[in-house]
């Protein structure tokens, strides 16, 4: 697996690489889930390829940016395991160098949900994926439907600026008892850890009662709030939310995503449901 740590041969690589050319942005901390996404770029391209850059523009606490699990040797065993061809681990100092001016921001998307608990976030995000997308020239890059306000925006993005990369939404890959994976699930201690789950559950909980046939946004989510605040002496509800998938816009008709944010302490946890999805 070749290691490449500047902007340029990480391009001169994907320009003269076998196609279809598959790209995996990652902020490292592997786990199951990313390795869902890709073993999907393994079977599906001629050459895969991974990122592995935890970006600093995206964090709003530098607490959060500190805390944040990092393992680049079990990583790079990780995605050499996984039969990726190579792998793109920037410094931050080659991805924002001195006198960096510029900066993707998304609106739409990226307004309300994480974005509003977020401030910057999305912008964060946006500029990396950008710029990733643009130096890889990739036919195919792969995103987890774990994210999907994320995902949201990054096909907003490719909309917008004319990218000519597919975007690959994965299925969210989970434990036994319905958490989704998450590098910052390793910051949980073992209690917070036990009740995690409840927001898939009540997740479920709604999703079933729109499944059922409920079509009342407020009502489906209330379903989902109750079961969360049965246990709100352990955990805060940041939201759950009804939305339009693409927009994340307030659902009322079409397809629908059932999304939630709690926080565990110093822990905030996402999920969330494509309704109607099986896999998701
Ligand atoms: P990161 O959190 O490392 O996630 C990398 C990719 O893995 C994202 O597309 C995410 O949605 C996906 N992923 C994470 N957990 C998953 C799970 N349980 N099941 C399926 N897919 C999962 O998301 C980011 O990094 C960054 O924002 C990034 C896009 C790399 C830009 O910095």
């Amino acid at each position: 697996m070749e290691q490449l740590i500047t902007i340029a041969a990480f391009a001169a690589y994907c320009r003269q690489a076998r196609r279809p050319l598959g790209l995996v942005p990652t902020m490292g901390a592997l786990h199951a889930g990313h390795a869902r996404l890709i073993s999907r770029a393994r079977a599906e391209c001629a050459t895969a390829v991974a990122t592995i850059f935890v970006n600093p523009a995206q964090f709003g606490e530098p607490n959060d940016f500190a805390a944040y699990p990092r393992d680049l040797p079990d990583d790079l065993a990780t995605l050499e395991a996984a039969g990726v061809d190579a792998v793109f681990i920037p410094s931050a100092e080659e991805v924002y160098p001195c006198g960096h001016a510029t900066a993707v921001h998304v609106a739409g998307p990226a307004i309300p949900l994480e974005g509003d608990a977020r401030p910057g976030h999305f912008d964060g995000v946006a500029t990396i994926v950008a710029k990733l997308l643009i130096a890889a020239g990739a036919d195919r890059a792969y995103f987890g439907q774990k994210d999907a306000q994320q995902l949201a925006v990054v096909r907003r993005l490719r909309l917008d600026l004319g990218v000519p990369t597919a975007i690959v939404a994965v299925p969210t890959v989970r434990e036994p008892d319905g958490l989704a994976l998450s590098s910052r699930n390793t910051l949980l201690s073992p209690e917070q850890r036990a009740l995690a789950s409840v927001l898939h559950s009540a997740l479920q909980v709604g999703a079933d009662c729109f499944v059922a046939g409920a079509r009342d946004r407020e009502l489906v989510e209330a379903a989902s709030r109750a079961v969360l605040d049965r246990e709100q002496a352990h955990l805060s509800v940041d939201y759950v939310a009804l939305v339009s998938p693409d927009s994340m816009a307030p659902w009322k008709s079409g397809p629908a995503l059932l999304a939630g944010a709690v926080r565990l302490g110093p822990v905030r946890l996402i999920d969330n449901l494509l309704l109607g999805d099986p896999q998701s």
